[in-house]
């Protein structure tokens, strides 16, 4: 019976209610004045962003393609440069200059509204002025997030490091210089740098390139097993230096006095020194190891050959090189 008296109140509540009217809603206050749109600047603005993304996008493919500095620089610029003037004419023409504050209205009539959003949402989304600056945004955010994040690629291999030992030097191979002449022993002078390549390979991998001197063979102290690996006092080692990595590119060996200490090969980004006539042992600076030494020997005529790999890790100094 409780029950029952339940029912009978609320469908009578239910029935007065029905012929009351909707309470009305006064319109609501405009919060700042009315601001004239500017469909020029917004298509302006849409299509600085979009210009931005496309120079975002020519940083990427530059990089992929070589990498040249300059033009890497003024993609970026440009695209930086097109961002901030995208930026300027928003501020000024499509953002309105006043500010105001208004407590955020409660949601009436909220059944109508679910409707309105469902019928909106299923007849499609119109490409309306706002969606377009709001879609060139993001593709230039985009595209500038992954050319801000493209260059983390030249931190150098993760997942195949054996590369960095990869070597083309083997046993027989002959030494050429940058134009691929067949170097012979007779070319290398005493005090003299010459640098030098694996024939046939390619001069980029990272053990390709040599440094190949005279040392007067009285000098020569080279560790217990290379005593066959200096004809005629010439002696060859990987042109990187190991301490960071930087080319082996000068020789200290004055002609004039004073022309001590003795002959050294010498990095110049941190002047880490090398001895050739001890094998490649440090003589000063940062460097933690000496210069890996390939072994030579002089072929049928007279041309430099390599005896077999280098006697160590080529390269910068990094975890597990020094095994
Ligand atoms: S890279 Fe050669 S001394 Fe630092």
């Amino acid at each position: 019976m409780r029950r029952l008296g339940r029912w009978a109140i609320a469908g009578a509540v239910l029935l007065v209610g029905r012929g009351q009217r909707r309470r009305q809603l006064p319109p609501p206050e405009p919060v700042v004045d009315a601001w004239e749109p500017a469909p020029r600047a917004e298509l302006l603005v849409a299509g600085l962003l979009l210009l931005a993304a496309a120079l975002a996008v020519a940083f990427i493919v530059i990089y992929a393609g070589g990498a040249d500095t300059q033009l890497l620089g003024l993609a970026l610029g440009l695209c930086f440069g097109t961002l901030a003037v995208a930026s300027i004419v928003t501020a000024f023409r499509l953002t309105p200059p006043e500010e105001a504050e208004e407590p955020y209205p409660e949601r009436f009539h909220s059944t109508e509204v679910a409707e309105v959003e469902q019928i909106a949402s299923e007849s499609g989304r119109p490409l309306t002025r706002r969606r377009l600056l709001g879609l060139t945004a993001g593709s230039a955010g985009l595209a500038l997030g992954v050319a801000l994040l493209a260059p983390v690629a030249s931190l150098g291999p993760v997942f195949d490091t054996n590369q960095l030992r990869r070597e083309p030097w083997r046993r027989g191979v002959r030494l050429v210089d940058s134009e691929g002449r067949v170097l012979r022993a007779d070319d290398i002078e005493l005090d003299t740098l010459h640098t030098a390549f694996p024939e046939g390979a390619n001069p980029e991998i990272l053990a390709s390139p040599i440094v190949v001197v005279r040392v007067e063979p009285a000098r020569l102290d080279l560790p217990v097993g290379r005593r066959n690996w200096a004809p005629g006092g010439i002696v060859a080692y990987s042109k990187v230096c190991t301490h960071a990595g930087c080319a082996v590119a000068l020789y200290r060996a004055p002609h004039f006095e004073p022309s001590r200490p003795r002959p050294a090969l010498v990095c110049p980004c941190h002047y880490s020194t090398f001895d050739p006539a001890t094998g490649g042992t440090v003589l000063f600076g940062p460097a933690g190891r000496p210069l890996p030494q390939l072994p030579l020997a002089v072929g049928p005529k007279g041309e430099l050959i390599a005896l077999g790999g280098f006697s160590g890790a080529v390269g910068p100094s990094w975890s597990g090189v020094r095994e």
